[in-house]
């Protein structure tokens, strides 16, 4: 029964598939999203470019890129139902809690939801990734008792979103956003991919592995992540403090909230993008001085923990204080991840469901066998 078998918590170093989605080479800090430098394709290319790339395996041409783009935006729009739903939740919910709830509200309205084929696929995908900038945006509208702002469809997927949450288009601001997104697009085998993968496996539907990839995310060791490191910088409330922080954090064996990650054992070089970006850019305010702090806690952790073991600044380090420069409040944060990694996780599935195999591993049995069952008069 115990047969002598080798337990890997949490998969460590388990490979569960094969994909060419995206290749991490955690020692260099390098990151592929089919073939491509994901940092070249932040700074050259588009989320729904990268979106294309990653679904369907290739950079589409004008006509393809073109027909995704109008695909997307044909389905920015929402119901009316849906927008009932979302002013009655209360507005003490997290903007990713709402985006989870809704994620499966969309497979409600679509009667075809359990169809896994190609064609009904396609309309899925574009119907989920069209409605999620909405969403957010129209929970970011209600929860602040503000009108909310129909779709254009003369904006890309990051200028729309911003211009639903705000009224009005900044283009240097969705071109920085943007780049965040691709950041964040894919990223292997990480807990969320992996979660959809297990729901898929079961031959479930599109919406509710998805909606199982976004409720893994949430965890503080995983997507949570921005919204805790820009907590922590908080926390810290000045650059000369954050030395003495850091220091007590580490004493009481507590993690750096941005810092450390499964697979990189250097700078996340998706960091680096977000960290140059930000040093040209005007912050003001909040965000000026959160960066400030930031800056001074990877200095000190570079030493502290990058040098020494390997734990170097990850994606959510900085991508905090790029949301609040962009006028979110702190718990947009995972949210604006799943904003992004919504793609990744559509392609996952699709991959998978080429050739799905159930998920369903072993684990080591370490209890009791053959116990006989007392009566519950005669138990003490
Ligand atoms: C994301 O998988 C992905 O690709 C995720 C992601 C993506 O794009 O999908 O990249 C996005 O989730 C980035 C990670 C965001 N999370 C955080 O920033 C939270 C803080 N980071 C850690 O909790 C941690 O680094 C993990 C969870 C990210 C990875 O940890 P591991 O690989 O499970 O390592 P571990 O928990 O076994 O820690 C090993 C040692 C421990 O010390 P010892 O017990 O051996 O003495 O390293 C220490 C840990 O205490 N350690 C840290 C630390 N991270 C690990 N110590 C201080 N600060 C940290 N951040």
């Amino acid at each position: 029964m115990t047969e002598d078998v080798v337990v890997h918590k949490g998969l460590e170093g388990i490979y569960v598939t094969e994909s060419s989605l995206s290749y991490i080479d955690g020692l260099a800090g390098k990151v592929y999203v089919r073939g491509y430098d994901l940092t070249e394709l932040a700074m050259k290319s588009s989320y729904e470019e990268v979106a294309y790339l990653l679904i369907y395996g290739k950079l589409p041409n004008k006509r393809e890129y073109y027909n995704w783009v109008e695909a997307i935006s044909k389905n920015y729009g929402i119901e009316e139902g849906m927008k009932k739903i979302l002013r009655e939740i209360p507005r003490w919910n997290s903007p990713l809690d709402v985006l989870k709830y809704s994620l499966l509200t969309i497979g409600l309205w679509d009667k075809e939801q359990n169809r896994l084929d190609k064609d009904a696929l396609y309309d899925k995908i574009v119907n989920i990734l069209g409605k999620t900038p909405t969403i957010l945006a129209a929970w970011y509208r209600i929860s602040n008792d503000l009108d909310i702002i129909e779709p254009r469809d003369d904006l890309n997927y990051a200028a729309n979103f911003l211009y639903m949450v705000r009224g009005e288009h900044v283009e240097e601001d969705a071109k920085a956003l943007d780049t965040d997104l691709i950041l964040h697009i894919e990223h292997g085998m990480n807990a969320s991919a992996f979660a959809g993968l297990v729901t898929i496996s079961t031959l479930s539907d599109i919406y509710s592995a998805v909606t199982s990839a976004i409720n893994t995310l949430k965890g503080p060791l995983h997507g949570g992540a921005a919204g805790a490191a820009l907590k922590q910088f908080r926390e810290i409330g000045s650059p000369e403090n954050a030395e003495k922080y850091v220091e007590e954090k580490l004493s009481r064996k507590e993690r750096i909230m941005g810092f450390g990650h499964r697979v990189y054992k250097t700078y996340d070089p998706r960091a680096k993008v977000l960290k140059e970006m930000l040093m040209k850019m005007d912050l003001k305010g909040e965000a000026k001085n959160l960066f400030e702090i930031a800056l001074r806690v990877e200095e000190i952790c570079m030493e502290r923990l990058c040098k020494t073991k390997r734990i170097c600044p990850n994606v959510d380090f900085y991508a905090g204080i790029l949301y609040v420069h962009l006028g979110f409040p702190i718990e947009y944060g995972p949210a604006i991840f799943a904003l992004s990694r919504i793609g990744g996780w559509i392609a996952h599935i699709l991959e998978y469901l080429e050739s799905p195999r159930l998920i369903r591993p072993r684990h080591k049995y370490v209890g009791p066998i053959g116990l006989k069952y007392v009566p519950l008069e005669e138990r003490e």
